[in-house]
């Protein structure tokens, strides 16, 4: 099985006028895909993309790369950061679009999925899914303002009928869209029920561009089987790769991981997170990463206990060496019901 999933994963996938070398890609995840986290994983490698956290189109014209927290990237992985943006008005969408390729990234990605209130108030995200002519209409403006590869990232929308994600993925490739991220769940559902992987197959089947496959997976099991039953040409992984940053390098077999990998990353990604940000937010996003990474352990609420606790990157620091000094027992597959 090792060696088939291997075959499948390193095998050059064509999007838009482009080529990437692994059908995994890093999936859009606020607070927890940002630089830092993004620099870690460039440690490991095994991915074809990696998707940024979300940006207000609004704000991109104003953000300073220097200073944003967003909008942000290093020279070396430009060549596989797709941006994504979120917004309501196509001609605000357009011009971040070409803001994103002016500065020479490898694409664009259109949020269609996100249902947090804040952001479907503002008739953005999912709630986009509720008015496909608006949608459409946003990735037509984005298509005409970019040569550069353009995603479109949704759900199922907001009632389970597979005909709807079906509708709209042909409605988003016949408007310009290269490629989608479908991720089977219905919007009012964080994660509490399990993706309609099957669906993923009637979207797949339903247009001309790439597909990725996205929504629990886990492990090297899970990623076989959705590549198998849905024909999805590659696979968007959010939560696993926070957990597990070197799990693309092991899956397309860039690295086999030795006991001591959990304790080298969490020390590596404070690091990171201090060189990117100030104290403050290298704090905060750090108590983020550990929610997802705490889920390795045994006693996973110990671990994210003494990082939650911590008042500065120092008394992280302290915290880590506490926990790793106890040698801590790490779980085969992670405890994923600990942060949904
Ligand atoms: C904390 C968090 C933040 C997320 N932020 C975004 C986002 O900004 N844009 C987006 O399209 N999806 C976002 N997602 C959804 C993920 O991209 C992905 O669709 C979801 O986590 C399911 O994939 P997984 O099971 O591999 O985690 C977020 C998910 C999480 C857990």
């Amino acid at each position: 099985m090792k060696s088939d999933l291997l075959a499948r994963l390193n095998r050059p996938l064509t999007i838009g006028r482009t080529t990437i070398d692994s059908r995994l890609v890093l999936a859009p995840m606020t607070l927890l895909g940002h630089i830092a986290f993004r620099e870690l994983l460039a440690g490991f490698g095994g991915f074809g993309l990696l998707f940024g956290e979300m940006c207000s189109a609004k704000r991109i014209p104003k953000e300073i790369r220097a200073g944003s927290a967003y909008f942000s990237w290093r020279e070396a992985e430009r060549q596989h950061l797709v941006m994504q943006i979120f917004g309501a008005d196509p001609t605000a969408m357009a011009t971040a679009a070409r803001i994103i390729q002016e500065k020479g990234l490898y694409g664009v990605d259109l949020n269609f999925g996100c249902s947090v209130a804040t952001i479907c108030k503002q008739c953005c995200g999912a709630a986009l899914l509720k008015t496909p002519d608006q949608a459409v209409r946003i990735v037509e403006a984005v298509r005409r303002a970019i040569t550069i590869p353009l995603f479109v990232k949704f759900r199922t929308g907001w009632t389970d009928d597979p005909a709807i994600p079906v509708d709209l993925a042909r409605r988003f490739a016949s408007a310009g869209a290269d490629a989608l991220t479908f991720h089977p769940r219905v919007a009012p559902d964080r994660r509490s029920r399990p993706p309609r992987w099957d669906y993923i197959k009637r979207v797949k089947d339903a247009v001309p561009i790439p597909v990725f496959g996205n929504g629990d997976v886990f492990d090297e099991t899970d990623c076989q089987r959705m590549l198998e039953t849905t024909g999805c040409d590659g696979v968007a992984i959010g939560r696993m790769a926070i957990a597990r940053p070197w799990l693309m390098a092991q899956m397309t077999g860039l690295l086999s991981p030795d006991a001591g990998i959990y304790r080298r990353t969490a020390f590596v990604m404070l690091d990171l997170m201090a060189r990117h940000f100030d104290d403050r937010r290298a704090l905060r996003r750090y108590k983020k990463f550990s929610l997802y990474y705490s889920a390795n352990f045994k006693f996973a609420h110990s671990f994210y206990r003494r990082i939650g606790n911590a008042l500065d990157l120092e008394a992280v620091k302290d915290a880590l060496e506490a926990f790793f000094n106890g040698n801590p027992e790490t779980m085969r597959r992670p405890n994923m019901n600990f942060f949904l």
